[in-house]
């Protein structure tokens, strides 16, 4: 059958894809496609691996109703109008678990280096400002012993608890919907209602999926519950805070730092204030991007989207209830 993917796949992927017997056709123009591009690739294959930015909403499910499977280079589908997918008889995968240590790792990068500023060191030196020794200056906040707090304890928070709690043996609080009796169990996390997550953390690290209730959950409301020598940590999604209120959170000193690997929108305008900030250190949206990670999102993503042309269950469905 014909496939096509919305960008360069690692070879671990397009070799099961091409081993299956499939054509594969991949987008490997440096630019986003258009919506036109995109739905007129679609048209013309059975199946696609979809990565990155784009979207699929209810026009394209509408365009593209002959698809068999939309497999997603990710795990998170926010960008994917599931509900219009599912109306449509088409099967969805995504790519959990085989990222979760790779995001984490980059959450507490950011947690680790926005503590002691070390972006904003780093550009100092390259502007030529080192010049000498400040027993008062250049000052972070220790990690050891202080609060953690997660915003949605699923797979990703979990790993991010567990690299905190055995690096500086930090407390672990969280929010979610749902109970993590392992995380209770193995890590002594606390579950605890929103207000107290924001008014005893020390750092807030978010790992939430973007949702209608997610959405603009950090504004300035949430940011003035927080400590003062708070640091906030988002690798999820950019939309769950407000960027405007960020800014003003940090300006105000309401808050102490940021650490970002999502903002809003992306890509960050290369002008935008935060960049410019000592106590905020910005990824652009690489929390997965290890090579070994990244080879076991497409082997994962190509196994979904082989299943879905054979008109079988695949192996990871963010929407089962197509079947
Ligand atoms: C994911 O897997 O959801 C990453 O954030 C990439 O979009």
């Amino acid at each position: 059958m014909k496939v096509f993917s919305t960008r360069l796949l690692p070879q671990a992927g397009t070799d099961l894809i091409e081993k299956a017997g499939h054509t594969l056709t991949q987008w490997q123009e440096k630019r986003e496609l258009t919506e036109e591009e995109f739905i007129a690739h679609c048209k013309a294959v059975d199946g696609i691996i979809l990565t990155g930015r784009r979207k699929a909403d209810s026009a394209f499910f509408k365009a593209c109703s002959h698809l068999k499977v939309v497999s997603l280079f990710s795990v998170g589908y926010d960008n994917v109008d599931v509900t219009a997918a599912t109306a449509a008889g088409i099967a969805i995968g995504n790519t959990p678990n085989v990222l979760s240590k790779a995001t984490a790792d980059t959450a507490f990068l950011l947690m680790l280096a926005t503590s002691r500023k070390a972006f904003f060191h780093h550009k100092r030196i390259a502007n030529g400002d080192w010049d000498f020794f400040e027993p008062t200056a250049n000052l972070g906040i220790s990690l050891h012993g202080k609060t953690l707090g997660i915003l949605g304890l699923g797979n990703i928070g979990f790993e991010m608890a567990t690299l905190c709690k055995n690096a500086y043996g930090m407390n672990v609080i969280y929010h979610n919907r749902s109970t993590n009796p392992k995380a209770e169990k193995e890590l002594g996390a606390v579950k605890v209602s929103f207000d107290e997550l924001l008014a005893q953390s020390d750092v807030l690290s978010v790992h939430a999926n973007l949702s209608d209730e997610s959405k603009g959950l950090f504004d300035a409301a949430a940011f003035i519950k927080m400590k003062p020598n708070a640091i906030f940590i988002n690798t999820a999604r950019g939309p769950i805070h407000n960027e405007e209120d960020l800014k003003a959170a940090l300006d105000n000193r309401t808050i102490w730092g940021a650490g970002l690997d999502v903002t809003n929108p992306e890509p960050m305008d290369k002008d935008n204030p935060l960049l410019d900030m000592p106590n905020v250190c910005v990824l652009p949206h690489i929390g997965s991007a290890v090579q070994e990670t990244r080879d076991a999102m497409a082997v994962l993503a190509a196994r979904n989207l082989i299943a879905g042309l054979k008109g079988e269950k695949l192996p990871a469905c963010v929407n089962p209830e197509v079947y």
